[in-house]
C-alpha cells in the first residue's frame, strides 16, 4: 500500500484520487443515456471523483473539465469553454490542434464584437458555436462530455451580474443543446444545489424545470472500504507512522464517516506529532479539526450558507432547528422539533418548519428517518452536529 500525504482540500495527482469506483461506473452506465445533476455538500469529493472520470475516460467518450467557479457572465463561460478546449479535452493531440485553429480564426472577431451591446445578444451563437466546434472535431462515433464543476455558483453569478433573465436563458440554452446534439452530455456538480438557485430565478421570473431532462444524484461520502484505504495510505505517510494503523484508521473512518476531506484534515493534525499517534491523538486531532480557533475545516461555510441562500425568515428557522436538533443525541420527532423552535420563535407554524426542514434535507444538513408515520430528524453529519452545538446560539 502506497503511503498518501496529507492535502486537505487540494487538488489531488490522479493516482492520488482513492476510490470511487462504484459511483464512476454507475455515472458512466447514466452518461450513455443521458446528462447528470451530481450534488451533495462542499468538499465530500465531487471535484476529485469528476477528475478521475475525466482523467480515465470512458472508451467513447471525450471529456473536458471546466470549473466554472469564477465565470460571472455567458461571454465568460464561452471563453471557459475555449479556454477548456485548448488545455483540459482528453482527446488526441490533432482534434486539440483542429480546435485551436477555429478558435484563432474565430477569437478577434469574437472579441471586438462582443465589446459592442448589439453584438453581445450574440452570445447564445458563440455558445453554440463553441460547442459545436468541439462536437464537429472529435470522431463522429464519440460523445462529448462537458463537466461543468460549480455550475449553480456559475448560475448565481450570472442572476446576480446579468440578471435572473439571463440566468434562465442560459439553462434553457443548455437544456435545447441537450435535446438537439444527441452526442452531447453534461455533468453538473453543485455544492450550493441547483434547487436554491432555481428557486431564486423563479421568485424573480418563470424558470420552469431547466434540468428536468437530467438525472439528478447526490455523490455519497466514500464507501468504507475505500475510506478505509485513503485513511491507511494517509496514516502510513506519518512521520512516525502507527503499528496499529489499520485500527486507527477504521476508528477514524468511523468517527468522519468516509468524509474523505476529514480523513486528509485529521492526519494531516496527526502529522505534527512527534511521536506514533495513539487513540488518544487521534480523538484530540478530531476535537482540533472541530473546535480549533481558525475553523480548519471551515464548517463556517455551514452557518454562512443559511444567510446566504436562505430567506431571513427561513434562516431564522433553520438556525432553531439546527440549535434544537445539535443538542438531541436521539433522532427527533416532528412535533417535539416544532415545539423547541417556538421557545425561540413562538410564531412559527409547523408547515414553515416543515417547509425548512425540507431545504435542509436538501442541502444535506439533516436526514429523516423512520418513514412517513413518526418522521424524525437528525443531523446528517457527526462533525457538524458538534461544531454547531460547541458554537452556535
Ligand atoms: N477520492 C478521494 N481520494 C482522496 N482524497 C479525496 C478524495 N475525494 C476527496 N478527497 C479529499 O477531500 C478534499 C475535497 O474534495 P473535493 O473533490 O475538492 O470536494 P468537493 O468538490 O465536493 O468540494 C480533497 O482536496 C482531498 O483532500
Ligand atoms: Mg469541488
Amino acid at each position: 500500500m502506497d503511503p498518501l500525504l496529507p492535502n486537505p482540500g487540494g487538488q489531488l495527482a490522479l493516482d492520488e484520487i482513492v476510490g470511487r469506483e462504484r459511483e464512476i461506473k454507475r455515472y458512466w452506465r447514466v452518461l450513455d443515456r443521458q446528462s447528470l445533476v451530481l450534488s451533495a455538500e462542499r468538499r465530500i469529493g465531487k471535484t476529485q471523483l469528476v477528475k478521475k472520470m475525466h482523467g480515465i475516460p470512458r472508451e467513447g467518450f471525450v471529456t473536458v473539465y471546466q470549473d466554472l467557479e469564477r465565470v460571472h457572465t455567458r461571454m465568460e463561460l464561452v471563453d471557459s469553454i475555449y479556454e477548456a478546449a485548448r488545455d483540459h479535452l482528453n482527446a488526441s493531440a490533432k482534434v486539440r490542434e483542429n480546435i485551436l485553429s477555429f478558435w484563432q480564426a474565430y477569437v478577434p472577431k469574437k472579441i471586438s464584437a462582443t465589446e459592442l451591446p448589439e453584438a453581445k445578444a450574440q452570445w447564445k451563437n458563440h455558445l453554440c458555436k463553441a460547442i459545436d466546434a468541439v462536437l464537429d472535431e472529435i470522431p463522429a462515433d464519440h460523445k462529448l462530455l462537458l463537466i461543468w464543476d460549480e455550475l449553480p455558483l456559475m448560475v448565481d453569478n450570472i442572476q446576480r451580474g446579468e440578471g435572473a433573465d439571463a440566468a434562465i436563458q442560459l439553462l434553457d440554452l443548455l437544456r435545447a443543446l441537450r435535446a438537439t446534439r444527441p452526442r452531447l452530455r453534461f455533468i453538473f456538480t453543485g455544492s450550493i444545489g441547483l434547487h436554491l438557485v432555481l428557486r431564486a430565478l423563479r421568485a424573480a421570473g418563470n424558470a420552469n424545470a431547466p434540468t428536468n431532462d437530467m438525472l439528478s444524484e447526490t455523490v455519497p461520502p466514500m464507501s468504507e472500504a475505500e475510506a478505509t484505504e485513503l485513511a491507511e495510505r494517509l496514516l502510513l505517510s506519518l512521520p512516525f507512522p502507527p503499528k496499529d494503523f489499520r485500527e486507527l484508521a477504521a476508528t477514524l473512518v468511523e468517527r468522519v464517516e468516509g468524509f474523505p476531506y476529514y480523513l486528509h484534515h485529521t492526519v494531516n493534525r496527526l502529522s505534527w506529532l512527534d511521536h506514533q499517534p495513539e487513540p488518544s491523538d487521534l480523538a484530540d486531532a478530531i476535537d482540533g479539526l472541530v473546535l480549533a480557533d481558525e475553523d480548519p475545516a471551515n464548517l463556517a461555510y455551514y452557518r454562512d450558507r443559511l444567510a446566504k441562500h436562505y430567506s431571513s425568515d427561513e434562516a431564522r428557522i433553520a438556525r432553531a432547528v439546527l440549535n434544537a436538533l445539535s443538542h438531541e443525541a436521539q433522532p427527533m420527532p416532528f412535533e417535539a422539533l416544532c415545539n423547541l423552535v417556538r421557545h425561540a420563535s413562538p410564531e412559527v407554524q409547523d408547515t414553515a418548519v416543515a417547509d425548512v426542514c425540507g431545504l435542509l434535507r436538501q442541502d444535506h444538513y439533516l436526514t429523516l428517518e423512520g418513514g412517513a408515520s413518526s418522521p424524525r430528524y437528525r443531523y446528517r453529519w457527526a462533525i457538524v452536529k458538534r461544531w454547531w452545538a460547541a458554537t452556535q446560539r
